[in-house]
């Protein structure tokens, strides 16, 4: 936890659609909250001591509570499943002030957004601020059934309604969203919007790319990911810039582990390569990528790296710590 930490109560928790709660959380002391921008989330420090982010999703606008919407995933390990069992009305919880890795193009002429599950949290925000004021904006907003389509009433209730479409897995075949006529051409001054599960991404950021978009006009925010282990991850050294000193990083260990085994705390919060803030310049040696934060480019320039979840393809890195 930081200094800057807020301490909140959870004022309602609330099943907004199958597997899915909402949490609406309050200071403690009655007084507004930081304010934030759409696509903020805040790390949530949770009572067995894991700690997890979740995009803010009511309306900007607001002060006097944070709205955030969590998905219980069977294979969650301890954020999700806590969440929805261990966390009650009542209860005070320690979070971070809202961070914003996911924000509006300020310039853009029309925007695209696009939801996955979950993934709505960001997206329902966004479009909530975008409605505010009064931009070009259309939203997509795919789900498996109505059952687990959270916030579908507020949506349906909002002054944009007109502007989204639902896309259920289990609805007519010409209901499901068609990507082709959406990316093709790539429109100048259009940005798109995306977020869900890592399928949900994969499929419409390569679609995306491959139709011709810049990086600049996408933006994405990854939920939770795995991270992928891979039978050739193996044990290497990592040297700091500063000193010289040189760290042996074992086959199962992360170089943030390795690191603080060795005393050096690098700043840590989704340790599953989502966030960025674990960001390290890579000084010397090829990395080997496994985050969701950094773009394509960005990870093939081979200059930064998140060492949380990454690791390395040369027998040593030289990272600028
Ligand atoms: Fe989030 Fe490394 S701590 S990307």
């Amino acid at each position: 936890m930081n200094v800057s930490d807020l301490q909140v109560r959870v004022a309602r928790k609330a099943t907004e659609a199958v597997d899915i709660a909402t949490f609406e959380l309050v200071n403690v002391d009655n007084r507004p909250l930081p304010a934030f921008s759409a696509g903020s989330h805040v790390d949530v420090h949770l009572p067995n001591g894991v700690t997890r982010q979740y995009s803010l999703c009511n309306d900007p606008g607001e002060s006097h509570r944070y709205q955030i919407g969590v998905l219980r995933d069977p294979a969650s390990r301890g954020g999700s499943v806590a969440m929805h069992e261990q966390v009650r009305e009542g209860d005070v919880l320690h979070i971070s002030p809202p961070k914003n890795h996911f924000p509006l193009a300020s310039k853009a002429r029309h925007h695209v957004l696009l939801a996955g599950g979950i993934g709505v949290t960001p997206i329902l925000c966004m479009a909530e601020r975008l409605a505010v004021t009064g931009a070009s904006f259309e939203m997509h907003y795919c789900t498996r059934s109505p059952e687990r389509t959270a916030f579908r009433e507020r949506i349906e209730r909002s002054s944009f309604a007109s502007q989204v479409a639902f896309h259920f897995d289990d609805g007519p075949a010409e209901d499901k969203l068609d990507i082709g006529p959406l990316l093709a051409p790539v429109r100048p001054g259009v940005h798109l919007y995306v977020c869900g599960p890592k399928g949900f991404m994969d499929w419409l950021l390569g679609a995306a790319r491959d139709a011709g978009w810049p990086a600049e006009q996408l933006h994405y925010e990854f939920f939770g990911a795995e991270v992928v282990k891979s039978d050739s991850d193996a044990g290497f050294e990592v040297k700091l810039a500063s000193s010289g000193k040189v760290i042996p990083v074992a086959k199962e260990q992360t170089i943030v582990a390795a690191l603080a085994a060795a005393g050096i705390e690098v700043p840590t919060s989704c340790e599953q390569g989502v966030c960025g803030t674990c960001l390290t310049r890579v000084l010397e040696g090829q990395p080997d990528h496994k985050d969701m934060y950094l773009t394509p480019e960005e990870q093939a320039a081979n200059d930064q790296m998140t060492p949380c979840c990454s690791r390395s393809l040369s027998p040593m890195l030289v990272l600028d710590l």
